[in-house]
């Protein structure tokens, strides 16, 4: 069992046509990777700068690589949202750092929200209303400075890999009865949203998703170098794997750190989150789970004979008949995965 994501069709379709504009199609793997390339070298050399948003190789790259990539990361974080009712009574969307509306898109395939798009470039802006016709922001703007936020209670503060070089979110943000905060999946960023949920936790949020507690982060507190990531499988259109053929990186499956948190209460669970890849050991397999301050695996002995795969990021029932042995809960039978 895995967690398989793609994008929408209708995307492919918008993409297809903004390439056009640049006489591309999704058949130029070589011409498409040469953009990919341009971008992923200008981040790791100038990883302060902003996206060049006016380079037609910028926004070439954005369109066929990190918009297909990042919607399907979000894909899988909204699928958890809605196993635990997050969009309930929310009404608009403030998307800060928007870039091609990634995260509204997204959101906007499951959720009639208003979205509000805070994006610094005005490319972004002119290519989602040319070739995004289904998608219909209320309104984009350049910059949030002074706050303009219609009704705080109702809205959804999203910061979709537009918190890097922040430490915190702005002031304005704190307003927001709800967040969502999706940051690389590196350790040093995925650290730092550790130590955010502390601070978001002080200031009256509560967290919705990945975790089911609010206790402190066991892998930021008792790990120096553990930091929470999930993971979904990529279902590649043929056109991308083409393409991704003349790229060093590989994206088969796609990683993502990120906070879901409310002001208002989540219903309780009894639940756990896993939050490890499956590690086969000596006479037993180990996984990672979630549920509390204390750092825990789930453990099942080889002779036992348990077949089971557990996604990496799913809810499992909290296990209660377990052997209890260190930081290891032995179970003896499969778990169950809560839908
Ligand atoms: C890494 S991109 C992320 C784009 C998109 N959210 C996504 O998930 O793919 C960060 C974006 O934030 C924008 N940005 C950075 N600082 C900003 C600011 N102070 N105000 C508005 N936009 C900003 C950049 O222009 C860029 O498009």
């Amino acid at each position: 069992m895995q967690r398989q994501f793609t994008f929408p069709a209708s995307f492919q379709e918008s993409i297809t046509k903004a390439l056009a504009s640049y006489k591309l199609s999704l058949q130029d793997s070589k011409a498409l990777a040469k953009c990919v390339l341009a971008l992923s070298d200008y981040f790791i050399h100038k990883p302060e700068d902003v996206t060049p948003w006016h380079e037609s190789w910028a926004q070439v790259a954005y369109l066929c690589y990190y918009l297909p990539l990042n919607s399907t990361r979000l894909a899988g974080i909204i699928e958890e949202a809605d196993k635990r009712n997050f969009f309930a009574g929310l009404e608009r969307v403030v998307d800060f750092g928007a870039g091609l509306a990634t995260a509204s898109l997204s959101i906007s395939q499951k959720h009639a929200l208003q979205f509000h798009l805070v994006e610094r470039a005005s490319e972004p802006q002119k290519i989602i209303e040319t070739y995004f016709p289904q998608f219909k922001a209320e309104e984009w703007q350049r910059t949030f400075s002074a706050p303009r936020l219609k009704d705080p209670k109702k809205t959804l503060a999203v910061f979709s890999y537009s918190l890097t070089e922040l430490s915190d979110i702005p002031d304005w943000a704190y307003q927001c009865e709800a967040l969502m905060l999706v940051e690389p999946s590196t350790q040093q960023d995925g650290r730092k949203l550790l130590q955010l949920r502390q601070k978001l936790l002080e200031n009256g949020y509560h967290v919705w998703a990945p975790c089911t507690h609010e206790g402190p982060c066991p892998l930021l507190t008792q790990s120096k170098h553990d930091w929470c990531h999930d993971r979904v499988h990529f279902q590649a259109p043929e056109w991308f794997l083409k393409m991704e053929e003349q790229l060093p990186m590989k994206n088969r499956t796609l990683t993502m750190s990120y906070l879901l948190m409310r002001k208002t209460r989540p219903e309780v669970i009894t639940a756990a989150r896993v939050v490890g890849d499956r590690l086969e050991e000596k006479g037993k397999d180990r996984q990672m789970i979630c549920r509390g301050p204390e750092r825990e695996f789930l453990a099942w002995m080889h002779k036992l004979k348990i077949q089971q795969e557990i996604p990496r990021g799913v809810l499992i029932k909290n296990p209660t008949e377990v052997q209890k042995v260190s930081n290891e809960l032995r179970v003896s039978k499969e778990v169950e995965v809560l839908d």
